[in-house]
């Protein structure tokens, strides 16, 4: 099921919970507050007509009389209220009911009165709401001077009832439109929530396919933006990666081929007879030197590849700066005195014996000679190495002044088999790179303002 028609569904079905449970809890609570409201009622009614009782004149009036200037505004009050004020002896002083109505009462008020006064009153089939007051025999008035008299008010419970179910009716109604209106909302809002991951998942689909090409950024916001972006940026890593293995076969192959070619073309030559002599006897050393740098080539791969890979080939230790340049200058030596190149070395701190960064030694050797093999064979006079400290990070510039880093080279120079015109296998810059990162280092190069390449090294230092 898609997952727009599952999020509808789920609000849906919420909904009709929450209107059921709603429902059922409400009704019968609001049974309980009409009734209460209806006591309350009754109460203030009741009060209303016990002052009207004990108020009224003794001297002037009958008691039917008075019964009769009770009745009237009792009756001003609520329509719907029963009254009946009787005394202790039974005497009826006034009803608002009829003659036999009246009397199924009597009884009652004898039943219910001395308890269950909260309670609704049974009268036949018919369940009553009933608040009794008695008068303040204290106070003079007509109806009873001496003893209290007792004030019943009723309403009947099916006139409650009949507010309860029309008041449930339109709350019901109130909530299936405001319902009606939430699951409108949902439908626009899981709308416009799903539409961007229907798109993220087409350009998904691409990803899987590997047209990196057509993968597009979905313009959306939020937690799906940023996953789309995510989507986009790994497409281009994807191409990017994609692009450079092609591009590591094709230079690999064709580097293996070179030497491979030209020791078949010896081999083949000596066997049939093509080179004699003096003739075979290079042709033999060529094949043992194109050996021996297939075997340099292999040996690289290898250690690039175990580099990428393997954690136990590389030692962490506390490696001192100052020992890894000096090493490297000895043994690079030979080399600049054979190019007639200059090696300076400057250092851009207080104590450089107290440098230290963090890796294996050998393979940080190993990183720093190729860069300055590098910059020998490329430079006109001399080659500079600069060390300094800033913010906890060891950086190691080595500068030359040769014809500078060709501009096509620059964005995939630390990728494996890349070379310049006179390059050699074009390893050299690939495992340094992988050997400074493995020190959670970085490698960057660029030329310089007046001609030269710098290549720059930045370490964490210890
Ligand atoms: N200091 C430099 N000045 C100018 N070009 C450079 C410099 N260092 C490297 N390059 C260019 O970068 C290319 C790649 O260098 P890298 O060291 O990876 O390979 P290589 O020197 O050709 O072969 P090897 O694997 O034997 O080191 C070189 O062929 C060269 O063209
Ligand atoms: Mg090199």
């Amino acid at each position: 099921m898609k997952l727009i028609y599952k999020l509808h569904l789920s609000f849906g079905i919420l909904l009709v919970c929450v209107l059921m449970l709603t429902a059922t809890f409400v009704y019968p609570l609001l049974m309980d507050t009409l009734i209460n409201n209806q006591r309350e009622e009754l109460r203030s009614q009741g009060s209303a007509m016990m002052e009207l009782v004990n108020s009224l004149p003794v001297q002037d009036l009958t008691p039917s009389q008075s019964a009769a200037a009770i009745v009237q505004p009792a009756q001003e009050i609520n329509r719907s209220v029963d009254a009946l004020l009787i005394e202790p002896n039974r005497n009826i002083l006034f009803s608002t009911m009829t003659e036999a109505q009246t009397q199924t009462w009597l009884p009652l008020i004898e039943q219910y009165s001395s308890h269950n006064q909260q309670g609704l009153w049974e009268n036949g089939q018919e369940k009553y709401i009933v608040e009794t007051l008695t008068s303040n025999p204290q106070n003079l008035g007509p109806v009873s001077a001496v003893t209290p008299a007792t004030l019943v008010l009723s309403t009947p419970l099916s006139k409650v009832k009949s507010y309860q179910s029309e008041l449930f009716t339109r709350m019901m109604f109130i909530m299936v439109i405001g319902g009606i209106i939430a699951f409108g909302l949902s439908l626009f809002i899981t709308k416009r929530l799903v539409t961007p991951l229907e798109k993220l998942k087409l350009e998904l689909k691409k990803v899987e396919k590997r047209h990196f090409d057509e993968v597009q950024l979905i313009q959306t916001g939020g937690e799906i933006g940023e996953v789309a972006q995510s989507v986009h940026h790994l497409a281009g890593e994807l191409k990017q990666y994609h692009h450079a293995q092609r591009q590591f076969f094709q230079n690999a192959s064709h580097e293996l081929k070179t030497p491979l070619m030209t020791i078949q073309g010896y081999a083949e030559g000596i066997r049939d007879g093509i080179f004699t002599g003096d003739r075979a006897d290079n042709g033999l050393d060529v094949i043992s030197s194109e050996c021996e740098r297939l075997k340099g080539i292999v040996t690289e791969m290898i250690l690039l590849a175990k580099l990428e890979s393997e954690d136990g080939i590389f030692d962490q230790e506390e490696v001192s700066v100052e020992q890894l340049i000096d090493k490297t200058v000895d043994r690079i030596r030979p080399l600049a005195i054979n190019e007639e190149v200059d090696i300076r070395v400057k250092y851009e701190v207080d104590k450089q014996s107290k440098l230290h960064i963090v890796g294996d030694s050998e393979k940080l050797l190993q990183a720093v000679l190729n860069i300055m093999s590098n910059a020998i064979r490329h430079a006109s006079h001399a080659v500079y190495i600069e060390i300094s400290e800033q913010d906890g990070q060891v950086q190691i510039d080595v500068i030359d002044d040769g014809e500078g880093i060709p501009d096509h080279l620059l964005p995939q120079l630390f990728q494996r088999f890349i070379k310049g015109k006179n390059g050699e296998t074009g390893l050299g810059l690939a495992i340094s790179r992988a050997i400074v990162e493995r020190c959670n280092g970085a490698i960057s190069a660029h030329n310089g303002e007046h001609g030269g390449a710098i290549f720059r090294m930045n370490f964490p230092s210890k």
